[in-house]
């Protein structure tokens, strides 16, 4: 850590020499332009903070969750106040510099990699979250989904949040946020009624109904690509149940896939608006053998929940076409805000695990074909066999509550494709060794390519929810094939980003 009020990277740069051979050409443009007699220094707070790779916080400041196609950093910069926010980008823009904002560092696309000898502009300290007299929440720009879950559940409140505690809450949120109650209360967008950034230039803005809404109406669902989020206001509502969740965890013997997939299907047309389904496929590291394991929870009594867990029920009848053998059930009532770290067994936690290459291919989907679906298995239990070092690559399907979804008026936001998201399907390979980099993006593009196509999918046209999207698919995909969404969208970048500086995740130009 460094304190400063002071020329601030060219300083730094020429107390370590070392460090200064390997900065970032931004860096190095900086100190070209101080040599020329460019007044370069500017003030910043003394909680803020400037890490190089040499400081002992590199590695802890620099994480991010996965290292598949990731961004690189030359430098990581923690503002602690709106002002520092403010300096660092009217510098990093007049330098035309690289840098990308940090929340809680889970984004995973292949447009990330576009980011390089960057500036990562950290917002972890920017994680306050607060509510307000009118039960509105007001969280800063770093505060990740755990500690909305909490703040929310003690003031008795609950809205749409991701399932897992170590996601960035405004990451999320910019791209849509889906979450176990968006059929109650829909998206996490749905719920924001303010934004408050630093566009490029440093300039700070709100953004509502009532303020800069056509900037409002880009924020949500589009919103990585227009500043830098200093906090967001929600709204929430009373929590049902004393804030208690039913929650199932059951696994299945292999060749019950047909019949629980079969079940899934029936409960989709008119799934419930406080149900929410995770089916996983995954390999047991004690045993190597794959896993099928189905979470259910419900937003709602346990003797609401359990309706469903017993469609899941080994079956008994003779006859039935597609039998279940169901090997385990475990039910239990969860307060809401320990659902992140107890639902599913732990395995939502699990996935918060940050160091791996992770790369995921998705696509939205109308159902689950029964027969894609096992070829998806078969091939996974081959995939992982093949290739020991990818064994905790996995497969899964999010199968949540649409109603509160798909009744928003869908063009007063820019969240795309609304109707076509009932079941999110996602493959990802996750290695640790890059000499099963090749194999596991063949396989997982190979199922992402199958699943779009309409006679699986369901749908006329490739969907993808934004925030899952590998960074492949038509941007049409992930925006909305409307031809005024992208037009709309791109006017707007044209005059809030016309440099082009929020251009890293799945940019709308
Ligand atoms: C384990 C895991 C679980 C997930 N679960 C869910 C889920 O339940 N629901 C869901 O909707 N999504 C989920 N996602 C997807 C998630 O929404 C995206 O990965 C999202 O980009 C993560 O945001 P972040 O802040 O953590 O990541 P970051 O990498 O920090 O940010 C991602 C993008 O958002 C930008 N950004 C972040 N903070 C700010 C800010 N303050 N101002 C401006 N731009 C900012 C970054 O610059 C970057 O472009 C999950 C992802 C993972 C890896
Ligand atoms: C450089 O900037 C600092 C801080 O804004 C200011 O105090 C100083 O007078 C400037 N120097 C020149 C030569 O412009
Ligand atoms: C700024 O940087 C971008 C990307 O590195 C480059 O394409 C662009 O030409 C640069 N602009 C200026 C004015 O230097
Ligand atoms: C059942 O789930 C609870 C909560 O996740 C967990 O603590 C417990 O160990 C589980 N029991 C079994 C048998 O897996
Ligand atoms: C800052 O940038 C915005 C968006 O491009 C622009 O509208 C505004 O006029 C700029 N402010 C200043 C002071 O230049």
């Amino acid at each position: 850590m460094f304190l400063y009020f002071l020329p601030l990277f060219p300083l730094l740069a020429a107390a370590n020499p070392i460090w200064h051979a390997k900065s970032s050409r931004a860096l190095v443009q900086a100190l070209e332009k101080r040599d020329a007699g460019f007044n370069v220094s500017f003030p910043i707070s003394s909680q803020a903070s400037l890490i190089t790779p040499e400081s002992e916080d590199w590695a802890s400041a620099s994480l991010r969750w996965s290292t598949w196609s990731a961004p690189q950093f030359d430098v990581v910069f923690a503002p602690a106040t709106e002002q520092d926010v403010v300096t660092g980008l009217e510098y990093l823009t007049s330098i035309n510099a690289s840098f990308l904002a940090k929340g809680g560092g889970h984004g995973n696309s292949l447009t990330l990699a576009s980011v390089q000898n960057g500036v990562m502009i950290n917002m972890e300290q920017f994680d306050h979250v607060v509510v307000n007299p009118d039960q509105t929440i007001t969280f800063g720009g770093g505060a990740r989904f755990g500690a909305l879950y909490e703040t929310a559940y003690d003031a008795g409140r609950e809205l749409t949040l991701g399932s897992c505690a170590c996601v960035g809450a405004t990451g999320a949120t910019l791209g849509g946020g889906h979450g176990r109650l968006q059929g109650k209360h829909g998206l996490a967008v749905d719920a924001v009624v303010k934004v408050r950034m630093a566009l490029w230039n440093g300039t700070v803005v709100e953004a509502s109904a009532s303020e800069n809404a056509d900037l409002f109406w880009g924020m949500r669902g589009a919103g990585h690509n227009f500043g830098i989020v200093l906090e967001t206001t929600v709204k929430t509502w009373p929590q049902e149940n004393k804030g208690m969740h039913y929650n199932a965890d059951m696994t299945f013997t292999t060749d019950s896939l047909e019949g629980v997939v079969t079940t899934i299907n029936d409960l989709i047309p008119s799934l419930d608006a406080s149900l929410a389904l995770d089916l996983f496929f995954y390999t047991d590291p004690s045993t190597a053998e794959p896993v099928i394991f189905l979470n259910i929870v419900y937003g709602g009594s346990k003797e609401k929940g359990q309706a469903f867990t017993k469609r899941f029920a080994s079956t008994t009848k003779p006859h039935v076409k597609t039998p279940i053998t169901r090997l385990v059930l475990n039910e239990t009532e969860v307060s809401w805000k320990d659902l992140p770290y107890e639902s599913a067994n732990g395995l939502i936690n699990v996935a918060c695990i940050d160091g791996f290459a992770q790369n995921i291919y998705t696509a939205s989907t109308a159902y689950m074909d029964v027969g894609l679906t096992r070829k998806v298995f078969d091939d996974y239990v081959a995939f992982v066999k093949n290739n020991p070092l990818a064994s905790n690559s996995i497969v899964f399907y999010e199968i949540f509550g649409q109603q509160a979804v798909v009744n928003q008026r869908d063009e007063e936001s820019s969240v795309g494709n609304r109707k076509y998201a009932k079941v999110l399907n996602l493959i990802e390979a996750v290695y640790s060794d890059d000499s099963v980099a090749a194999a596991g993006d063949a396989w997982a593009r190979r199922w992402r390519d199958e699943w779009v196509k309409p006679k699986y999918s369901g749908y006329k046209r490739e969907y993808v929810y934004q925030n899952y999207a590998h960074g492949d698919e038509p941007l049409e995909a992930l925006y909305g094939y409307e031809p005024w969404r992208l037009t709309r969208l791109r006017k707007l970048k044209n005059q809030l980003d016309p440099h082009g500086f929020f251009s890293a995740y799945h940019s709308v130009s």
